[in-house]
């Protein structure tokens, strides 16, 4: 089994000391009844009415699970919902108007709170203004908006009148954002005119133009002015001022849309093993009910707290985490656009001290930033108001999850360490932080009624200390429902590899690899498709390939991760090309722009390494899985299947002497 994670191939599993979660935690945790694994093995599929049962329905649904044309799973079908009545409205019922709903912390230190009253008439006053410029229930609206609260507030308006939303990522490209308006046909966009990144005013409006100027349909265009004077805010055709239409539609209200439970709530677009991006389908029922009901399990959450997860919206983490999570169970969720080292590397833990913020949720990338630059940072602040730490996003190695533990949460606070994708929704595996002891290294069991398994090639589960293929063997209510590109490449990405549907099993493969110990303990090592994860960010081999073979003059390229300290998995380039192309500084540097146009600054290679050919089989497949151990400075297979085995020593003398 390959190791991307540098955790030493199958070397026993690297975890740290055992630690039992604190008493003053256990003492007031949400979840505290260690049976809980067993009832929900005892009721299946009904103990997931637990999780719905922390929603208002319109009308009850009649049937937790219908499973007749699995893989297309349906749940709590009959019942009606909105999405953003559950997450507003119903608070404004219980009497909690003035509690504080969206905390915003800007990047200049500018803060803005939004109560449940003040969300509800954002909410609805925007929605008005969506059903006035023809958004219809079911159009998708393509949102491409960075941390401000008016991206939560666009989302919840679209859900409100029953249009899918569809985030992208504000750092993507204009080419990136049209592949996937393009491909969910959509008409509507949501944007600004720029925002700020490390104090300089960037333009998000051209980007949104360029990728307008790319689709075949029209496209109606809100604009958030974000910058004021910074940037000139000029509204074209067919586009729209977003402060203008609230004050148009000010005081107005829309009745929220009763929604079936199987209705999409959302899309959301991620990378997979081919070039194009995959839809993946949210629905309103069963993925409310499963963030509602991890949040409230996993992450312990209670009205009264301020709970914060340091994520960006434009990606799963922040749909299921920052917004419908939190939102649905009525706490103060807080929202930050800045990034952890502006104007200090104390950013975060002034913001925790300042809110008293209770939970908070950040990725292994981050915390393996705040271990190198030391316990200084965080020991200048209070910090006594967190009661839970989290980690989400690829799998963190025992030092920093015992930094985390001792140097944030001052050995008071269980640490959870979830494992879950885009396409599970919500958290899938994870200590309950009440009940089970941490294995700093190992995420945990799969959470009750999730039945986690790792198999070898054929589907068998392999013993405890093995690694295997990490596949969940019964659906759950968050799990994506199909791809909005296809049902046949949705049956393809997941479930054809390993399912048995002669003897009616289907068994979701999550394309990561995993060592399960005795107590059923996971330790992810990663993917093992041609996905890499680069700071919990997940991009596509293929994607970044093709953005480098379109410059003229390289002949073939191919791209794998590369462990590095800080980041995780960076990503290194090899790159051959074309004869005559000798001035490789040049070539290099359209690589980069390329990629950059093609994707974001996010997919930008750490390393391109030019060589005069890749390594092939016989039938001429580059050996990717070779270069990735060539990258890593592992011990290398066999290569004599290979047409030209001297081309691998060649690449790796060059390597070693970077
Ligand atoms: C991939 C999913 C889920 C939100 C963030 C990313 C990796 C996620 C963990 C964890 C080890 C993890 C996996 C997974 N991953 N959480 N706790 N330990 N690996 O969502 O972009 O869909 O990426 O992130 O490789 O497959 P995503």
């Amino acid at each position: 089994m390959v190791d991307r994670n540098g955790w030493g191939g199958d070397r026993p599993v690297l975890t740290g000391s055992r630690r039992s979660p604190p008493p003053s935690f256990v003492e007031q945790a949400n979840v505290t009844d260690s049976g809980i694994y067993d009832e929900f093995d005892a009721n299946w599929p009904d103990c997931w009415e637990r999780a719905a049962d922390l929603l208002s329905w319109n009308r009850p649904y009649e049937t937790v699970l219908e499973d007749e044309n699995a893989p297309f799973y349906r749940w709590f079908t009959g019942g009606q919902l909105n999405a953003a009545e559950n997450c507003v409205d119903r608070h404004l019922e219980a009497g909690r108007k003035t509690h504080t709903a969206i905390r915003w912390e800007g990047k200049h230190g500018d803060r803005k709170t939004y109560t449940y009253r003040d969300l509800y008439v954002a909410i609805n006053e925007f929605a008005a203004a969506l059903r006035e410029l023809g958004v219809e229930e079911d159009d998708v609206v393509t949102i491409y908006l960075p941390m401000i609260p008016e991206l939560p507030i666009a989302m919840l308006a679209c859900a409100r009148i029953g249009a899918p939303h569809s985030v992208v990522f504000a750092g993507l490209s204009a080419d990136a954002l049209a592949t996937r308006m393009d491909a969910a046909d959509s008409e509507f966009l949501v944007t600004c005119d720029g925002y700020y990144r490390r104090g300089d005013a960037f333009n998000q409006k051209s980007k949104a133009d360029n990728a307008r100027l790319k689709l075949a349909q029209d496209v109606r265009t809100v604009v958030v002015d974000r910058l004021g004077e910074d940037l000139p805010h000029v509204l074209g055709d067919e586009e729209f001022d977003y402060h203008g239409l609230r004050e148009e539609f000010a005081g107005e209200t829309v009745e929220p849309v009763p929604r079936d439970a199987e209705d999409m709530l959302f899309l959301m677009y991620t990378s997979g093993t081919t070039g194009e991006p995959k839809g993946v389908v949210h629905t309103t029922g069963g993925y409310l009910s499963h963030v509602a009901w991890t949040s409230h399990a996993v992450l312990d959450v209670k009205p009264e707290d301020t709970y914060w997860c340091a994520a960006d919206i434009g990606w799963i983490t922040g749909h299921s985490y920052i917004v419908y999570g939190p939102l649905a169970l009525g706490t103060t969720t807080v929202m930050y656009e800045g990034t952890p080292d502006y104007p200090d590397r104390d950013r975060l833990w002034e913001i925790v001290d300042r809110n008293a913020v209770d939970i908070f949720y950040t990725a292994p990338t981050a915390i393996r930033a705040f271990m190198k630059w030391g316990e200084d940072y965080p020991d200048r602040h209070d910090l006594s108001s967190l009661r839970l730490l989290g980690s989400v996003g690829e799998p963190i190695s025992p030092r920093p999850w015992n930094w985390y533990y001792e140097h944030v949460g001052n050995g008071e606070c269980p640490v959870v360490d979830t494992w879950w994708q885009t396409e599970t929704g919500a958290v899938t595996i994870s200590t309950l932080p009440g009940i089970d002891e941490m294995k700093p290294g190992a995420a945990g069991p799969g959470l009750p009624g999730i039945d986690v398994r790792v198999v070898d090639e054929s589907g068998e589960p392999v013993e405890p200390g093995e690694s295997g293929y990490l596949t969940i063997a019964r659906p759950w209510p968050g799990m994506v429902r199909t791809l909005y590109d296809g049902d046949d490449r949705f049956r393809a990405e997941y479930w054809d590899q390993f399912s048995a549907p002669d003897r009616g099993e289907w068994w979701y493969g999550s394309g990561d690899a995993a060592r399960i110990d005795e107590d059923g303990y996971i330790t992810v090592l990663g993917r093992v498709d041609d996905v890499i994860n680069v700071s919990g960010r997940r991009l596509s081999t293929m994607e970044i390939e093709s953005a480098i073979t379109g410059v003229e003059g390289v002949a073939e390229a191919a791209v794998v991760g590369r462990s590095s300290g800080t980041n995780g998995t960076d990503i290194q380039a090899y790159v051959s090309t074309e004869g005559g192309y000798d001035d490789q500084g040049a070539v290099h540097e359209a690589i980069v722009d390329n990629i950059e146009a093609a994707i974001g600054p996010i997919a930008r290679p750490t390393d391109v390494l030019f060589t005069p050919e890749l390594p092939k089989t016989r039938s001429g497949k580059i050996m990717r899985r070779l270069l990735e151990d060539v990258a890593n400075d592992e011990e290398l297979g066999d290569t004599s299947a290979l047409r030209n085995p001297e081309i691998v020593g060649e690449i790796q003398a060059e390597i070693r002497e970077e």
